[in-house]
């Protein structure tokens, strides 16, 4: 096809869908006609590479259930879903003149599994899991630093030994999962382990991808929270190891320097929460702004 048929082919592509009702789907389907032609022509894209595209997603959607979402993986480790999350922060970043800005948000991931078990505060979610137990500890406020009292956490993570709950049998139980509400000063505190770096699901087809492009399948250690309260934005994030293998160099670009911390080590004693520790221990402490939900 000539160069004046290509542009022809793209603007009647774009022609076809401008009838579209809904101006944003319109505004979508656009913007992804232009910029996919826009691909093709620039890599001179050929049959048989663009037929083992198609073989390539195709495998994607033969692999995914809803314990192990292929496509989630694919988005994350081509750092899509991070560039979606940093739009919707900004979008929703504000508050009063003066507030510090919300607590950075990230990739919620594969392993979320809606449903973990209420908890009183200080209860501990790591019994029985491997790994070196560790106290959680912080408070929720507001972007003008005010408690917010009765915020919900519910946090997840893998184990000390870099696998989730989801990963350890076909019928799996919830382990290292819990749900705690903060306290009349906003605070919480919880006992789970130490996560451990660990792989993505390398088995499939975006592992393939990831072995092809000579790419690393880890990601550092961090625990999952997803904190929310009545007229705040909702926050997915995690909190980093500090030290952790991996942490700069997270396969899904989830890690912010912001939400990286320091785990202190412990030797046997009195925790914070006046527990006696027969053996060493860990402990982080973390403090979440939530921004309020846009007028
Ligand atoms: C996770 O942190 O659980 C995760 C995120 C993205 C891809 C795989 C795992
Ligand atoms: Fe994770």
């Amino acid at each position: 096809m000539s160069e004046y048929n290509q542009q022809k082919l793209t603007q009647d592509v774009l022609a076809a869908f401008a009838g579209t009702p809904d101006p944003r789907l319109r505004e979508l389907m656009t913007a992804l006609v232009k910029h996919i032609h826009g691909f093709a022509r620039e890599v001179d894209l050929e049959p048989d590479e663009w037929l083992a595209a198609l073989k390539f997603l195709d495998a994607i959607g033969q692999i995914s259930t809803e314990r192990r979402p292929e496509f989630i993986l694919l988005s994350d480790t081509l750092g899509l879903s991070m560039m979606v999350v940093a739009l919707q922060q900004a979008r929703a970043s504000g508050g009063a003149k003066g507030a510090t800005p919300a607590t950075e948000a990230t990739v919620e991931g594969p392993f979320y599994w809606a449903g973990a078990p209420d908890l009183p505060l200080g209860a501990d979610i790591g019994e029985g899991v491997p790994g070196e137990p560790t106290f959680y500890m912080g408070r929720v406020t507001d972007t003008n630093g005010q408690p917010l009292a009765g915020a919900l956490l519910d946090v997840w993570s893998g184990d000390g030994e870099g696998k989730y709950d989801v990963q350890l049998s076909p019928e799996p139980v919830m382990k290292a999962r819990g749900r705690f509400h903060t306290d009349a000063e906003g605070r919480y505190f919880f006992w789970s382990i130490l996560p451990a770096y660990y792989p993505i699901p390398d088995d499939g087809p975006v592992g393939d991808m990831m072995r092809a492009t000579n790419r690393s399948i880890y990601r550092p250690g961090h625990m999952h929270m997803q904190v929310s309260a009545p007229g705040h934005v909702t926050l997915t994030t995690h909190i980093f190891v500090a030290g952790s293998p991996y942490i700069d160099q997270d396969a899904v670009f989830g890690k912010r320097d912001s939400l990286v911390v320091d785990f202190d080590h412990h030797p046997p004693g009195k925790a914070p929460d006046s527990r006696e520790m027969g053996k060493p221990y860990h402990s982080a402490s973390y403090d979440f702004r939530l921004a309020p939900t846009p007028a």
